[in-house]
């Protein structure tokens, strides 16, 4: 089965061409962060317009690149939600005109199963299994007992672990998104000052990240405040050692009490260096599914790899009508 797939939730506009949920034969994304940099974050207006500008060439792209005929495609699936809304309605409008003007089904894919299925590239659930799904606006613990039967254990209480680190980044005056110049900074510094570490102990599944990013922004005040010099990178690496033993610690204990047979790690944040080997070191009872970089930031082919899981288990979709959900929830199911 070869789905073309679109995905335009934030601020990239991607589409891919996708074989049998395991192939991605190619996978155009065009990043709007250059547009986005000089306001510290992703203007919802501006996203939406950019989207429109490109969203064409972006489907030329894909199926040029997967050299196959417009006639091969047997499905278009397209992000349905969360995301912002008007960026959304893009890819979902021009999908839909492409579906309808070749006659082709469309369905509608929940964005976070796109993150979750983006490992399955490379490998097969063995299910039950945990995942841990770490991006710019989510933070999530979740029990994947079956294809599409996902309960959400746990989440953040106030900000998502990628928003932290943007603006970690923001206090330090590093570019956006801050997540991967914190990370690559992390790798030479040393983790010398003390931040708290919120393990909310009687609260297994839970996260709060607000506490720390406010305690890096202290500590940065009241250095600069006394006149001492600091070393940027000795903050990332402080910061940065919180923030995977947090988020390690408490997977792998929800791993080993819950009994699942793998771990899944995903999300933007996924493609931190460090969160990765620490989940490779301190993860040994299960087996961990870690996507490959490339598919761990938001793009199309994790959209379609999630589709064709979608269709084996729901059957084909009839419906012409994918409406936007903002805040599409992940344990809940479009009806189609
Ligand atoms: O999944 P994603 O592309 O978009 C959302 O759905 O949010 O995730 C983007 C987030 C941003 O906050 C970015 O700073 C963060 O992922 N990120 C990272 C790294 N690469 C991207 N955070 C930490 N380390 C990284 N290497
Ligand atoms: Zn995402």
């Amino acid at each position: 089965m070869i789905i073309l797939s679109v995905e335009t939730s934030c601020d990239e506009t991607s589409v891919a061409i996708t074989k049998d949920g395991k192939e991605v034969l190619s996978n155009a994304v065009l990043s709007q962060i250059k547009i986005h940099e000089r306001y510290g974050g992703v203007v919802p207006e501006i996203a939406s317009r950019a989207h429109i500008e490109s969203i064409l060439y972006m489907f030329d792209e894909a199926i040029s690149t997967a050299n196959i005929k417009v006639s091969d495609i047997d499905l278009v699936a397209v992000t349905q939600g969360p995301g912002l809304i008007g960026s959304l309605l893009v890819g979902i409008n021009a999908a839909t005109t492409f579906a309808y003007m070749h006659k082709l089904p469309i369905l509608g894919v929940n964005h976070l199963i796109g993150h979750i299925y983006a490992p399955l590239v490379e490998n097969d659930f063995n299910f039950p299994a945990l995942a841990l799904l770490v991006s710019g606006g989510h933070t999530e613990l979740l029990l994947i007992k079956d294809h599409f039967e996902i309960e959400l254990l746990g989440t953040t209480l106030d900000d998502a672990v990628g928003e932290a680190y943007d603006k970690v980044a923001r206090i330090l005056g590093l570019p956006y998104p801050g997540g991967p110049v914190v990370d690559r900074l992390a790798a030479t510094g040393k983790a010398i000052y003390p931040l708290p570490k919120p393990f909310l102990k009687d609260d297994p599944y839970n996260f709060s990240f607000s506490g720390l990013k406010s305690a890096v922004l202290n500590l940065v005040h009241n250095m600069k405040q006394r006149g001492e010099s600091f070393n940027v990178e000795d903050v990332c690496a402080s910061f940065q050692e919180v923030v995977t033993e947090v988020l390690v610690e408490k997977t792998r204990h929800a791993a080993d009490s819950l009994g699942v047979n793998q771990v899944v790690l995903a999300g933007g944040v996924a493609a931190n260096k460090g969160l990765r080997a620490k989940m490779a070191s301190r993860i040994t009872n299960q087996q961990i599914l870690v996507p490959a970089f490339k598919y761990c930031t938001d793009q199309a082919a994790m959209i379609g790899i999630a589709a064709y899981y979608q269709v084996q288990k729901y059957g084909m979709p009839t419906s012409y009508f994918i409406k936007g959900d903002s805040s599409f929830s992940i344990d809940e199911v479009k009806q189609y």
